[in-house]
């Protein structure tokens, strides 16, 4: 015996809990299945996004508030709708007088620009001739007690002039480098509006049959665990059956193991019975030959010594236990004939392998459907096959991509010109300002050679050459003012024309939204700029509402109104597709039928024990004789005694006979007892073993019985259960990888492909461009230009009269006339007081 029976008891009565826990084990965690991938996708949609454009705040912010108050204070009319539909739609219509009126601002600067384009030339003429004819402009006459004050005042006022105008000139510079620098990135900005707007609708089709194929993507991902799903669902089964099916076949294990030690402890005490039996038969016999023998021998008269005593003892030379009186076995054994015929071990062992191959089963008995998976997979959904296909607007598509296309022809001449005329006006305004630029300085060396000529005359050999070249410098500044007023009043107002009336007409009414409006009210642009007619729409398409809700990110077809029936979610409503799928994941079945746990035989085995009352035998009865003495008294006591009383003996052939019997009772407890005695112990142990084992034994059996008879049955159910929810885990799984998609089109197609955003985006680029960064600078820079015009006449009037000042004065006697010939000669005074 290996194992002592009490340490079974507890293994085996695990086995009734578990069966009962089997149902509550079956719980969906989807978790077992790995973390859901994330795909990939790659973008469908070019670089279309417009990004807006904006004018940084700078310095000259104010100068253009400035200007558009000016401006506004030039155009209070509004905007002149009626005017410009007619320019618009019959230009031969449009009356002169009307376009005045509203014009009336701009016609009385006109007159004021025309009136310094003739007088101040004008002015300069006369002054020249009148120069040339020394009457005027020539030197002071007299002196007089104001003269300083007076030069003083005048000084400053010229100072101050030259400074207004010189801060003019640098604006001016500044405004007209600026003005030039935005109009190349400006002109250069149309064609790509134009071009990133064609894209808007035309490019449509293409990048919607892109999304579509990449419905490939979750395709092949499906595809790809759909290869393994077999195992992977049979692990799962496998996991969620270990507990319980490992635990009972360890129980049949340790049960098979259990009952073997038994019947070995059965046949064992049938064995030793019948040997006691027979062995007690055969000491029977010369025991009692012995006592009768050894009583008249002890009775004997001359018997010596304790013979009495010896006497008693040889009198219980008898059997003490009797193994005729134990119960038979042999009915037990009769029915437990052959058990066990199963070799528990192995049946386990094989049991076990079955089992722990479920996961490749599982792959075996699923692997049909998953033929037929990847055959309904292969196909697409209807709607998004069809995505870009019933896309309405591949019509109007073209149609407007061939619109701005030519948009883009006949806009790229004018834009040349537009960098032509702007070049020049350009190089104009360099050059007006620089000659600003030399009044300004012509001012400052007289005004500060001047100064040094009055500080110069406090010393009696003082030259009077510096008062008269300050003079000259003051009198050079005239000549070039006259000479190029006309130029800068000229270019002043031309650009005052175009830059003012981009302005008033255009960019006040387009922040106004006055322009969206006359584009929206039907008739009053030009079919040709009609965009329901461009776009070949059915319904009118309002420019402003469109400009609304692209900028909000509505959806193209929504906004152009292309065509009612494109729905994007049902294009991707992809339940169909699924349903199938899921359709053909229900017929995933497994077959646990192979699972025995208990071969026929073992299952014979166990029911021959629970048939065999082995727990009924009496083994009391057993220990009852188990527990008596084989020879009621102790035969090796005996022989000594017999031995000592010998010897006491004077009669040898007494001696010699008590002597000879001592001996032959040590050589049969030798032969007889000392045998017989350790199969009682070898009985004692087998009785005992089974007295405890055998109604564990019983209940074990039938427990085990009870279980795997009720796991057979239950196992099929629990497996299909467990199986119908794994499957459920793995639909969720893979149509997650559908929903990433259909997320993904839908973003894609609203965000990138679809959306209308560049239209919105033109149009405030447009804003932005012809006016925040065109017209802005343009207007500051003829503003700060006609601020330097309009000074330069206080400049020449400050200028003549201040050089009078600096000029010697001379008493007309000693004035000569070859002196007073020259234009800007001054005479020389000999002496001056100040
Ligand atoms: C069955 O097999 C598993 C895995 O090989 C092992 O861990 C377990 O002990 C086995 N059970 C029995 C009862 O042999
Ligand atoms: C009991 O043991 C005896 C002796 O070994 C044998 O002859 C007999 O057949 C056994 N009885 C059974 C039922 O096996
Ligand atoms: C607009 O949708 C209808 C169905 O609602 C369809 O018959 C028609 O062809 C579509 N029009 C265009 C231009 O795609
Ligand atoms: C555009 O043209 C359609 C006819 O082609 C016309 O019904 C609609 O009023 C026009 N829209 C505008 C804003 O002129
Ligand atoms: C039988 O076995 C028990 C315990 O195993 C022991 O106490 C007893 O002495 C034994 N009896 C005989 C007669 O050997």
């Amino acid at each position: 015996m290996t194992r002592t029976p009490g340490l079974m008891v507890p293994l085996l009565g695990l086995s009734l809990g578990l069966a009962l826990s089997l149902p509550r084990a079956v719980a969906t965690d989807c978790g077992s299945l790995g973390r859901v991938e994330q795909l990939a996708f790659a973008p469908a949609a070019r670089t279309r996004w417009l990004a807006p454009r904006f004018r940084a705040p700078g310095p000259l912010d104010s100068l253009y508030g400035t200007v558009r108050r000016f401006l506004s204070l030039v155009q209070l009319n509004p905007f002149p709708s009626e005017l410009i539909r007619a320019l618009l739609n019959d230009p031969p219509s449009v009356k002169t007088d009307e376009v005045v009126r509203y014009e009336a601002g701009y016609v009385a600067c006109a007159v004021i620009a025309g009136l310094y384009l003739l007088l101040v030339p004008i002015t300069g003429l006369c002054f020249c001739c009148c120069r040339c004819r020394r009457r005027c402009g020539g030197r002071l006459k007299t002196e007089h007690k104001a003269m300083a004050c007076e030069r003083g005042t005048l000084m400053t006022f010229l100072l101050l002039t030259t400074l207004v105008l010189l801060i003019g000139m640098v604006c001016a510079f500044a405004t007209n480098q600026y003005t030039h620098s935005q109009t190349g990135p400006s002109v250069k900005a149309v064609p790509e509006t134009l071009l990133s707007l064609r894209g808007l609708v035309s490019d449509v089709p293409q990048e919607l049959q892109a999304v579509a194929e990449q419905f490939s993507v979750p395709q092949e991902q499906v595809s790809k665990e759909l290869d393994g799903v077999g195992e992977n669902l049979g692990n799962i089964i496998h996991n969620r059956l270990k507990s319980t099916v490992y635990p009972v076949l360890a129980s049949v294990h340790s049960l098979g193991q259990a009952l073997q030690v038994s019947i070995d402890h059965l046949r064992a005490l049938n064995a030793t019975s019948v040997e006691l039996q027979e062995g007690q038969q055969h000491l029977g016999a010369p025991l009692q030959a012995h006592r009768e023998y050894l009583l008249t021998l002890l009775q004997e008269s001359w018997c010596r010594g304790s013979c009495q005593g010896v006497l008693s003892r040889a009198s219980a030379l008898q059997l003490g236990a009797d193994f005729s009186q134990v119960p038979s076995v042999d009915d037990v054994l009769h029915q437990l004939k052959g058990v066990p015929e199963a070799n528990f071990s192995s049946m386990v062992q094989e049991e076990n392998t079955t089992f722990n191959s479920l996961p490749l089963l599982v792959a075996m008995q699923t692997a049909n459907v998953v033929k037929d998976l990847k055959k309904a997979l292969a196909e697409q959904p209807e709607g998004v096959r069809m995505l870009a296909q019933e896309f309405p607007g591949s019509e109007a598509a073209s149609r407007w991509s061939q619109a701005l296309e030519r948009l883009e022809l006949h806009s790229r001449p004018y834009l040349q010109e537009v960098q032509r005329y702007e070049t020049y006006r350009w190089i104009l305004g360099c050059v007006l300002c620089s000659v600003v630029l030399l009044v300004v300085i012509c001012n400052l060396l007289g005004l500060s050679l001047g100064i040094c000529g009055l500080f110069a005359r406090e010393d009696p050999s003082h030259s009077e050459t510096k008062g008269e070249a300050g003079a000259r410098f003051l009198m050079a500044g005239v000549a070039f003012s006259f000479l190029f007023a006309a130029p800068l009043i000229l270019l002043v107002f031309a650009t005052f024309l175009v830059g003012g009336n981009v302005q008033t007409l255009v960019c006040r009414s387009w922040e106004s939204g006055e322009l969206y409006e006359f584009a929206d009210t039907p008739g009053n642009l030009p079919p040709s700029m009609n965009l329901s007619y461009l776009l070949g729409l059915k319904k009118n398409i309002s420019v402003l509402q469109a400009y609304r809700q692209c900028k909000a990110g509505a959806v193209l077809w929504k906004v152009l109104q292309l065509n009612d029936s494109y729905n994007l979610d049902k294009h991707l409503d992809i339940k169909q597709y699924t349903r199938k799928f899921q359709q053909e994941l229900q017929r995933f079945k497994v077959d646990v039928k192979d699972l025995d746990l208990l071969t026929p035989e073992a299952r014979q085995d166990l029911e021959a024990l629970q048939g065999s009352r082995l727990e009924k035998i009496h083994y009391g009865d057993f220990l009852v004789q188990i527990q008596k003495p084989v020879v009621k008294t102790d035969m090796e006591q005996l022989a000594q005694e017999l031995e000592g009383l010998a010897l006491a003996q004077n009669d040898s052939a007494l001696r010699q006979q008590l002597q000879e019997e001592a001996r032959e009772l040590r050589s049969l407890y030798q032969e007889k007892v000392v045998p017989q005695e350790s199969l009682v112990a070898k009985l004692n142990l087998s009785v005992r073993a089974l007295e405890s084992s055998a109604p564990n034994l019983q209940v074990n059996a039938s427990n085990i019985l009870g279980n795997v008879t009720y796991l057979k049955g239950e196992l099929p159910a629990q497996t299909s259960l467990i199986l119908r929810n794994a499957t459920e885990c793995f639909l969720t799984r893979e149509m997650d990888y559908f929903s990433q998609y259909v997320a993904w089109v839908k973003e894609e197609v609203t965000q990138h492909i679809a959306t209308c955003q560049p239209l919105s985006v033109a149009l405030d680029n447009g804003h932005v461009i012809l006016c925040d960064m065109m017209a802005d600078p343009w207007n500051a820079f003829w503003f700060c230009l006609g601020w330097c015009t309009f000074l330069l006449i206080p400049s020449i009037i400050f200028a003549v009269k201040t050089s009078k000042y600096f000029r010697p004065i001379r008493k007309r006697l000693s004035s000569t006339s070859s002196e007073e010939t020259q234009l800007f000669h001054i005479p020389r005074v000999t002496s001056l007081k100040l």
